[in-house]
């Protein structure tokens, strides 16, 4: 290849990677398969390496950080960064509301509505579309220069793509962590022998200033626009709407949950829609944000110390707390795990009360210094058992250290700690009552055999009556039988009869998820299912079969293989496949009916719950994402839709209800 061909193949190159990261990060739709990118990007890289003449500091290489600053400079912002406002009631969401209109003279405002997200707030300009630098808020006037970091975050294009590119643009917005990266991270630090971060917030701050910029490429951030500062170009923005929607044109990432509202009332049903998703949304907010929405209005309204008249923060309750850790239990899991549950003084956090808090395992108890008796930070996340995040040392009084006990407090079984591993086990087996009730819970759970009815009170009872000791017993349970438990009328009884004889119409996938077998959750049962297709040959897989499975390593394979082999498991399976357990031939992934199709679900289904519904799709090779986007093929929505079915609406995209739904299905 001769220079001028290289500069071609690198030019091209640079685009196309361009142009399937946007495809990925703000589209959330991947347009190549990771390998293929991975096999352009090294391409690019050579040719760059063997050509370092054509070598571009906005090349979508050039984002592995690069040599550690002795200090951050400072950098000014073009405008200044402003704070927001804050509404902490609905009484002082109405006084903003009123303010507005009476300083407009206007009925009713069109707002901006979006979530706040708890991240770090970051100010980017842009020259003729090329990324110039990047700076922290700082103090609002001026920040620290971030720019080698800012560029490791793949979801910011170096070079912004599209029409009516702008001489000169300040893109603002907040860069954070998923739920999922943070979880990662931890994991790694871990693993590391490193640090672990307290919470998201903290995870990304700490990973943004860094000064080695290497270490932020390392670290899973993300960024979202919420608006921009100093701008110079030909568009002449109306409103907020329309500078978000060109922000995503230019191929900046903004977040999917902006809305256009129509006066106050919108407003507080969309706080209230998104609080109620607000622990299920993969990052962390702390508010949403309604902003006036027509530029004329903003400037009409202006500022008042360092804040927009035209914008307000209505917060949601902290999702961190401080109370006592009045004792420490032990409680005992599927697979015998022992894990330490702190008892607290009662306390309300993100508005539900709070009383018990995991605190993991003993290394977790040792490593953050937790006694009983301290005073600790509480933080409820986005999977919902609350833990703890750091103690007060400062205020610590009379405490006393926590130790495992030497026995299981179910069934008084020596406890073991094998080597190498933080959790310590009940040796007791099926004869812990503790593990065998909590098999049993997993066995009747959404996931696995979708028992309705059938919850863990119900199940300690039939356990403690000894009607049931095993999964297998409960498929000889008659009406009579569950009538004799507490509170179970005729009905009630019937009905729990009625899912038990259900679930023996099941698949292979929860099937085997359902026997609870160590660290074999739902997404390796798909894997065994999906690699040997058939049930025999999964119980006699040998290890080195096992292991050809993708995800599943020299642990998880013995974990299966051990399961299969006890004389105690092939008796209680045997006496489920007896009583009717029984499943269709596992589809192949030739099945491809709807394939590449996207689709969303949304509301209420009545026949099947959405995981259901979900299931069934990805099995006809269809996608099912979480948020409508202008990719998505088809809207399946149940009662109470909300607002994925107005978006689908306004984006022409096919809608199905339920019965739609199901006639595809058949078809
Ligand atoms: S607008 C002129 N929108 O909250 C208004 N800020 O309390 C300037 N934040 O420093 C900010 N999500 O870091 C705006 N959708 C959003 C936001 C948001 C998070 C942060 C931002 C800002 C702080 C103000």
């Amino acid at each position: 290849m001769n220079s001028s061909q290289a500069k071609q193949r690198i030019l091209e190159l640079q685009d196309q990677l361009n142009q399937y990261n946007y495809q990925y990060y703000v589209l959330d739709d991947p347009a190549i398969p990771d390998a293929e990118y991975d096999r352009l990007f090294r391409e690019l890289s050579e040719l760059e390496q063997t050509h370092p003449e054509f070598l571009d500091s906005h090349s979508p290489t050039q984002r592995v950080g690069s040599s550690a600053l002795s200090k951050f400079e400072e950098i000014r912002h073009a405008l200044p960064m402003l704070s927001l406002a804050n509404a902490l009631d609905e009484e002082e969401m109405l006084a903003f509301d009123k303010r507005v209109r009476e300083k407009l003279n206007c009925a009713s405002i069109v707002y901006s509505g979006e979530t706040k997200l708890d991240g770090l707030a970051v100010n980017i300009l842009f020259e003729h579309g090329q990324l110039v630098h990047a700076a922290t808020r700082g103090d609002g006037e001026t920040g620290e220069n971030i720019t080698q970091n800012i560029k490791t975050i793949a979801s910011i294009p170096l070079v912004l793509k599209g029409n009516h590119i702008p001489q000169r643009i300040e893109v603002r917005g907040e860069v954070f962590m998923t739920h999922e990266g943070f979880k990662k991270l931890n994991q790694q630090q871990l693993a590391n022998n490193h640090k672990t971060f307290a919470n998201p917030r903290n995870a990304a701050a700490g990973s943004l200033r860094q000064l080695d910029s290497r270490i932020t490429a390392s670290r899973p951030l993300s960024f979202y626009s919420y608006g921009i500062g100093d701008y110079q170009g030909q568009l002449e923005f109306n409103s907020h709407t329309q500078i978000l929607s060109q922000l995503k044109q230019w191929r900046i990432p903004t977040s999917p949950e902006s809305r256009q509202l129509q006066g106050l009332e919108q407003c507080l049903e969309y706080f209230t829609e998104i609080g109620n998703r607000r622990l299920d949304l993969d990052y962390e907010i702390d508010g949403v944000v309604f902003k006036v929405d027509a530029i004329e209005q903003q400037q009409q309204l202006g500022f008042v110390s360092r804040a927009p008249r035209w914008a307000i923060a209505y917060k949601y309750p902290a999702m961190e707390e401080m109370t006592r850790i009045v004792d420490i239990d032990v409680q005992v899991g599927r697979t015998g795990a022992l894990t330490p549950v702190a008892r607290l003084e009662p306390v309300v956090v993100g508005g539900v009360t709070v009383t018990n808090a995991t605190l993991h395992n003993m290394d977790e108890i040792n490593r953050k210094d937790i006694r009983i008796g301290d005073y600790v930070f509480i933080r409820r996340a986005g999977d919902v058992i609350p833990e703890v995040v750091r103690v007060i040392l400062e205020k610590r009084g009379e405490v006393s250290k926590f130790s495992m006990p030497a026995n299981c407090p179910v069934c008084q079984s020596k406890v073991t700690r094998q080597e190498g591993e933080a959790v310590y086990r009940c040796s007791g087996g099926i004869y812990c009552s503790a593990q065998s009730v909590q098999a049993i819970i997993h066995f009747a759970s959404r996931k696995a055999l979708n028992i309705d009815g059938l919850g863990d009170k119900l199940i300690m009872q039939l356990k403690q009556t000894g009607m049931v000791s095993n999964v297998a017993d409960l498929y000889e349970l008659s009406i009579e039988d569950l009538k004799r438990m507490e509170r179970m009328g005729e009905k009630s009884a019937s009905n729990i009869k009625t899912a038990i004889d259900n679930s023996r119409q099941t698949t292979l996938e929860r099937f085997i998820y359902s026997l609870g077998i160590r660290e074999v959750g739902e997404a390796t049962a798909r894997a065994l299912t999906q690699h040997f297709k058939d049930w025999d040959a999964i119980v006699s897989a040998s290890m080195e079969q096992l292991e050809q499975v993708p995800d599943v390593g020299p642990v998880v394979a013995k974990n299966i293989h051990t399961f299969f082999q006890q004389e105690h498991n092939k008796e209680v399976i045997t006496r489920l496949r007896q009583a009717g357990i029984h499943w269709d031939d596992v589809q192949t992934e030739a099945d491809t009916t709807l394939n590449g199709k996207r689709f969303v679900i949304t509301g209420t289904l009545s026949s099947m719950s959405r995981d259901d519904a979900k299931q069934k799709l990805l099995a006809l090779g269809a996608k099912v994402s979480g948020s409508v986007s202008g990719n998505t093929d088809y809207l399946i929505y149940g009662d109470a839709p909300g607002s994925k079915y107005d978006k689908a609406k306004s984006l022409n995209i096919s809608l199905l209800n339920e019965d739609d739904f199901m006639l595809m299905l058949n078809e």
